[in-house]
């Protein structure tokens, strides 16, 4: 499976911090915002990632992630012209995702909770094996605000409706897909809706229509949050902090995610630590990378 992050947009809502800042690159707590889908791929055991952003913000993008080697992954890097809708990632992206299956992720979206590694595993295994798509569904108070999906007992998603009046459910579709190779082929197919965009909801309806979308819903004991007012971006690093704090724990650490799939060694790690030990971010790094080193000697 191959893995797209879209980290580009306009990020109006949080003018003036985003015009000369991209907002996936804006800090959530102690990394940046970036850090977080993409160790959704990774925990999904994704090793081949493209980046895709603005043609002004991506030059950071890649001075932040570099070729991925470091981590045992491939990072690569692609232009969105304007941003012109979420689909177009798989117009841009085509080529990288080649005849595999693909895993889209937004560069802005925070996802946190309980045996995700396995539960992303258990979706691309059946995906692979199944074909179609899965969505991720998350319950929210104002489903209005979202795409909202509605499932059958089984899982299997019924309707998609976006920013409904009358919600048929409080199921939001987040920002997480996944797709067959078949997906190329539909988003090549769709036109601009009325505000000019090439649209998601476009695709999974067209998987909707085909009997064979997913929604595998979150539930309440997840975290899916949002960073894209300045109230939701500040509560998300809060949301990070206090975790982080109570536990003793860093998640969404690219470095330990990749040690921890073996892609890099303990004094691998240990050298990404110790090259930004004067943050916390980098003295966790060195620390869990130094007990990998004790438990492997
Ligand atoms: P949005 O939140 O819809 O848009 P935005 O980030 O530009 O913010 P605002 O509404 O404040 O102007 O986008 C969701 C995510 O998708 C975000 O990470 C940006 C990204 N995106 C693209 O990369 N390309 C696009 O064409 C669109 C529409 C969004």
């Amino acid at each position: 499976m191959k893995g797209i992050v879209l980290a580009g947009g306009s990020g109006t809502r949080l003018h003036p911090v985003t015009r000369a800042v991209s907002k996936q690159l804006l800090p959530v707590y102690d990394k940046p915002m970036i850090y977080y889908p993409i160790s959704v791929l990774m925990l999904a055991g994704i090793t081949d990632i493209l980046v895709i952003s603005t043609p002004v913000d991506l030059p950071a993008f890649q001075r932040l992630l570099g070729d991925g080697s470091e981590l045992g992954v491939r990072f690569s890097y692609a232009e969105q012209q304007a941003p012109n809708g979420l689909a177009e990632a798989f117009l841009i992206g085509a080529e990288h995702v080649g005849d595999d299956t693909a895993a889209l992720v937004l560069g802005d979206n925070i996802f946190h909770g309980q045996n995700f590694s396995t539960i992303l595993a258990h979706e691309r295994a059946r995906l692979e094996a199944e074909k179609g798509c899965v969505l991720f569904g998350y319950p929210v108070r104002d489903p209005g605000r979202y795409g909202v999906g509605e499932a059958d007992e089984a899982g299997r998603l019924l309707s998609i409706e976006e920013k409904p009046e009358r919600p048929r459910s409080n199921r939001a579709i987040t920002g997480l897909y996944f797709y067959d190779n078949d997906v190329l082929d539909i988003a090549r197919g769709l036109t601009p809706s009325a505000r000019g965009e090439l649209e998601i909801t476009d695709v999974n309806r067209a998987y909707v229509a085909r009997g064979n979308a997913r929604l595998l819903d979150l539930g309440r004991g997840f975290a899916w949050l949002d960073t894209g007012t300045h109230e939701s971006l500040i509560e998300a690093s809060q949301y990070v902090q206090v975790l982080e704090h109570r536990q003793g724990v860093r998640f969404a650490c690219l470095e330990e995610i990749a040690l921890v799939k073996g892609w890099i060694s303990p004094e691998q790690a240990l050298a990404l630590g110790e090259r930004q030990a004067s943050s916390g971010y980098g003295a966790y790094v060195v620390d869990v990378a130094t007990r990998a080193l004790s438990t492997s000697s």
